[in-house]
């Protein structure tokens, strides 16, 4: 193809993959299928590779991040970032009303009305468009400086490289403008969990509450890493917008910032009534726990901008808006008792047991303590009151002890000179704040990663659960996971509850161990339990190497030519494979007749629904439920009987009942049997 044709084949794509992410982020309307879009990202990929001259930074590529930074530059914000002022009661806000009243009356301007947005619990970020495309992303900082964080910001999910111009009412191009676009970046609830998963399984402190991911992964060097995180953004105000006139509401102004592909989030409405707004307070303070994201109060602003204007600001804040705080819901328990877990990796963690207590509806039993610097300076006792949170509403925290509830019978616990698995030595990390058992044939340390190995996401051997696992070890039967491949029967129906009438039992488990043996490369590697390498990487790994032997013998340079592997991930995969009990247990997976080598077409395909979740229902006109369910999971796929927030698919037939309503209530896709066609092709 001439190289005109080729550039302009680049950039219709480009144009097309834009415009199919506004229809799915802001619009929430998606016009193609998942793999539909992959298509279309593939194509664009394989143009820029054969042709990198025609690659920009705003190419939609470029989203999974670029090359790591060596630190962080400061810049000003062309308007300084204030910050809000705070209310917790009805009263405060009432106060807020009155001023504002008061000063648009004064100069003869009609009453308000207000724009409710939520409080959403992130980081505040400016970002500069030039000419329509992201130029730089500034932390708020002191207000007047902040850290550029653009090759992170970039990662962003939903925020657009460069703004939108397929909508009506937009300018045809931004060509000349300078607009400075703020907005809060926040990690939704179910990114919070994995990735703490992650940390945890790589002995990595996990994050307080989404916030403190939200800022750690911004202040990251690597945005490789950034990209795994999936960081959303809600976008609020707009600063300077030179070359571009402003709508007179802040209602409208949020309108334009969807329009050009900025998510926003206006869905409460406008009130002119301070009643109103301390109704929706209410309505929201109670329903924030449906939300896949922290939300801590609601924003009152004022709408005109007319009236923005006369308002104007203090030093700090401005005088037209204002945070309605919700209260964090806390309670009073008492800790029963503290107990050290054994990490996979050795780490020794304290655990609260607590006295059950209801905390924002479910039921808290335990806590983590995190590590044992932590415990001494909150000094924690069994036996205390102790007030606890949930952290961004799903991790319960232990706040303090009431040291005045104490009676003297509590009980200290300092951090052990030994395993309490197995007696050995403890290190504490040079520097780091973990403790670790550092016996590779500790019991709890074995127990753990074998647990590993067997769970879901890795070789998922049913009915190999935590009680057998440490049934198995404590035996001496296993002591690594390559062990579990030489199990017999005899040797199952040793264990304690397992008699002749589980036998049932212990021939699904050496069923699962053998149908494990096929699942591949990017499962064991993700199932060794490598620090640093999640599920994601050890699939990106599998695509790059046709076997395990390949990464074993890579070097740094060659591990480090993957996109998304930076110095960090590449030495630490290093540092395992170099271990001569990693080798041993390499090989006798092997000898086992486990598949180590690189997925073929055939297992691509197979790890098509890798880890989401199928719910059918009604009656389907090609399969019956056993054969649909058959395909489902030989693509590695789940299929569950009931509808929940988990559920990634819901395939609906003929009369499909109360699940229907029931998915899209809860955001479920929803397929019909052509569409479900269509995702396995
Ligand atoms: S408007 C004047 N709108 O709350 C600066 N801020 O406590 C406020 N925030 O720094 C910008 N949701 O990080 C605004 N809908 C929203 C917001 C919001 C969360 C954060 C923002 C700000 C902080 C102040």
């Amino acid at each position: 193809m001439p190289a005109e044709d080729i550039s302009e084949k680049i950039a219709r794509l480009r144009e097309e993959i834009n415009r199919h992410n506004y229809m799915y982020y802001v619009k929430g309307e998606p016009e193609i299928s998942d793999a539909g879009f992959d298509a279309l990202l593939n194509e664009l990929q394989r143009l820029e590779s054969l042709h990198p001259d025609l690659i920009t930074p705003e190419s939609p590529t470029r989203k999974v991040g670029g090359r790591p930074v060596e630190g962080f530059t400061s810049e000003d914000h062309p308007t300084p970032m204030y910050s809000m002022d705070n209310t917790y009661n009805e009263g405060e806000l009432r106060d807020f009303d009155r001023r504002v009243r008061k000063r648009l009356a004064e100069v003869g301007r009609e009453d308000p009305s207000y724009v409710l947005e939520p409080k959403v619990d992130g980081v505040a970020i400016n970002l500069i468009y030039r000419n329509g495309n992201l130029h730089q992303a500034i932390t708020r900082g002191d207000g007047r400086t902040g850290d550029d964080v653009t090759h992170n910001a970039r990662t962003i999910v939903d925020l657009p490289l460069s703004l939108y111009t397929g909508e009506p009412d937009t300018p045809d191009d931004f060509n000349g403008t300078v607009l400075e676009i703020r907005g809060e970046v926040y990690m939704p609830f179910d990114a919070f969990r994995s990735a703490n998963k992650e940390r945890e399984e790589n002995g990595d402190m996990p994050f307080r509450n989404p916030r403190n991911a939200t800022a750690g992964t911004l202040k990251l060097l690597d945005p490789s890493v950034a990209a795994t995180r999936k960081l959303h953004i809600f976008t609020y105000e707009i600063g300077i917008h030179g070359g571009l006139q402003l709508p007179d509401s802040h209602r409208e102004t949020l309108a334009l910032l969807s329009r050009v592909g900025c998510p926003v989030n206006a869905g409460i409405g406008k009130y002119a009534q301070i009643d109103d707004v301390l109704e929706q307070c209410t309505l929201w303070e109670s329903q924030k726990a449906e939300l896949n994201y922290a939300v801590d109060g609601l924003v009152v602003k004022v709408d005109s901008r007319r009236h923005r204007e006369v308002l104007g600001h203090t030093t700090k804040v401005p005088r037209y808006m204002i945070a309605y705080k919700f209260g964090a819901e806390q309670a009073l328990t008492t800790v029963r008792d503290i107990r050290i877990q054994v990490g996979k990796s050795g780490q020794l963690t304290p655990v609260a047991d607590l006295e059950p207590v209801t905390l924002s509806g479910t039921v808290v039993t335990r806590a983590s303590l995190h590590n044992f610097d932590e415990l001494r300076r909150k000094d924690i006792r069994i036996g205390d009151s102790v007030y606890v949170e949930k952290a961004g509403e799903i991790i319960p925290q232990v706040l303090k002890a009431e040291v005045e509830l104490r009676n003297g019978d509590e009980r200290r616990v300092s951090a052990p000179d030994s395993c309490p698995s197995c007696g050995e030595h403890v290190e504490k990390e040079p520097g780091g704040v973990y403790i670790r058992c550092i016996n590779p044939r500790c019991p709890a340390q074995v127990k753990e990663k074998i647990e590993h190995f067997a769970s879901r996401a890795a070789m998922d051997i049913d009915g190999l659960g935590s009680v057998i696992v440490r049934q198995l070890v404590e035996e001496g039967l296993v002591s690594d996971c390559a062990d579990l491949y030489g199990l017999t029967m005899r040797d199952l129906e040793q264990l304690e509850r397992m008699g002749s009438k589980e036998r049932k039992l212990a021939r699904n488990i050496l069923d699962g161990i053998e149908r494990s043996k096929d699942r591949g490369l990017s499962r064991v590697l993700y199932g060794l339990g490598i620090p640093n390498v999640g599920s994601h990487l050890a699939d990106v790994l599998s695509e790059r190497f046709s076997s395990i032997n390949a990464i074993m013998e890579a070097d740094a340079e060659q591990l480090q030519d993957v996109d998304e592997i930076g110095p960090v991930v590449a030495e630490s995969i290093r540092e395992f494979f170099s271990k001569e009990a990693a080798r041993r247990v390499i090989g006798k997976l092997k000898n086992a007749g486990v598949r180590l080598e690189s997925a073929t077409g055939k297992e691509a395909g197979h790890e098509r629904f890798r880890g989401k979740r199928f719910v059918v229902t009604g009656t389907l006109a090609n399969y019956t439920r056993d054969e649909i369910a058959g395909l489902i999971e030989e693509l590695g796929g789940r299929v569950t009987s009931s509808v929940s927030a988990s559920t990634d698919y819901l395939i609906a037939g003929e009369k499909p009942g109360s699940k229907l309503q029931k998915a899209r209530d809860a955001g479920v896709r929803i397929l019909d049997e052509n569409g479900f066609e269509r995702l396995m092709e």
